[in-house]
């Protein structure tokens, strides 16, 4: 395990963010990197970066959100059926919470986390050690639209919430693909970008592509989405829209906070992304199947 990246001090943020905001390709590595380990906050203890599951979940309190991730997780990882023998990926993989969560749940012969964020990972590695799992979850710097793994040497690839970001979707599609096995399982959710119907969502869609480090070709509604999916060669075995269950709660999850919770976010962050809360986003689950 590599020691902690230095993380950048107020001054250096501040200056970052414009760049990062007009920046021409979008860097959802340098955009976690800066958001830090607090990359959502008031969460609690355990880092998270996902908007949660909230299923039988009141989103009051500070472990309410903790309980959503790992409601999401579980939706992900149940969906792709691993057992022991399974080499799992998980592709965007954040602080490394749902590779821990699986190893420890599953118990499949290895995760590998990957994630284009140096910070992240090195609280990843940091927390998969504390789990006494460093045999058997480990990590890599690394852009899943490029994988370097060879080719069908992974039985699962799992993405909660991240392929929003990959430059571009497909490019990860056909690389979820070509590391699979025959017979191998995707299983995964996302947030889904739909085209802008009415002006205000077109400024909104500005904000929200830049602050959140989204590529325009990744813009296309939830059908567009299953049918890339099938045209990397996967067979669709399961897909829904899960927004009501991911976003409205969320929402009021933040509104339960208190404002200094959120002023604690770097200004110029918070708000650009402003335009986030108010989207009319989708939310895809999926799960697909490589065909023997
Ligand atoms: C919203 S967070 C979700 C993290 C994690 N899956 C979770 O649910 O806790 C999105 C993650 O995708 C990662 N990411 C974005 N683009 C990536 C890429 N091209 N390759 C690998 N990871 C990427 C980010 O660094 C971040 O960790």
């Amino acid at each position: 395990m590599g020691p902690s990246p230095d993380k950048p001090g107020w001054f250096a943020r501040t200056l970052a963010w414009p760049r990062l905001f007009f920046s021409r390709r979008p860097d959802p590595g340098t955009l976690y990197d800066l958001r830090g380990d607090r990359a959502i906050e008031g969460a609690g203890e355990i880092p998270l970066v996902n908007m949660g599951y909230w299923v039988g979940i009141a989103p009051k309190g500070r472990n309410a959100l903790q309980n959503a991730c790992y409601a999401l997780f579980e939706l992900v990882a149940g969906g792709a059926r691993i057992v022991g023998t399974d080499v799992v990926l998980d592709a965007g993989c954040g602080f490394g919470t749902n590779a821990v969560f699986v190893a420890q749940t599953y118990g499949p012969a290895r995760v590998t986390g990957v994630n284009v964020s140096d910070v992240q990972l090195a609280t990843a590695r940091r927390r998969a050690q504390e789990a006494g799992l460093a045999d058997r979850v480990d990590f890599i710097l690394a852009s899943v639209t490029r994988l370097p793994l060879a080719d069908e040497s992974v039985d699962v690839v799992l993405s909660v919430e991240a392929a929003f970001h990959f430059d571009t979707r497909e490019a990860f599609f056909a690389e979820a693909f070509r590391v699979l096995r025959k017979g191998g399982r995707l299983s995964l959710v996302d947030l889904i970008v739909p085209p802008a119907k009415k002006p205000w969502q077109r400024v909104a869609m500005y904000f929200v592509l830049r602050s959140q480090a989204v590529p325009e070709a990744n813009v296309y509604e939830l059908g567009e989405f299953v049918g890339r999916v099938r045209a990397a060669g996967f067979d669709v075995v399961a897909e829904e829209n899960i927004i009501d269950r991911v976003f409205p709660p969320f929402r009021r999850w933040i509104l339960t906070r208190p404002p200094w919770v959120q002023l604690r976010y770097d200004l110029l962050y918070l708000l650009s992304s402003i335009p986030y809360l108010i989207y009319p986003f989708d939310y895809v689950r999926l799960v697909a199947r490589k065909p023997d």
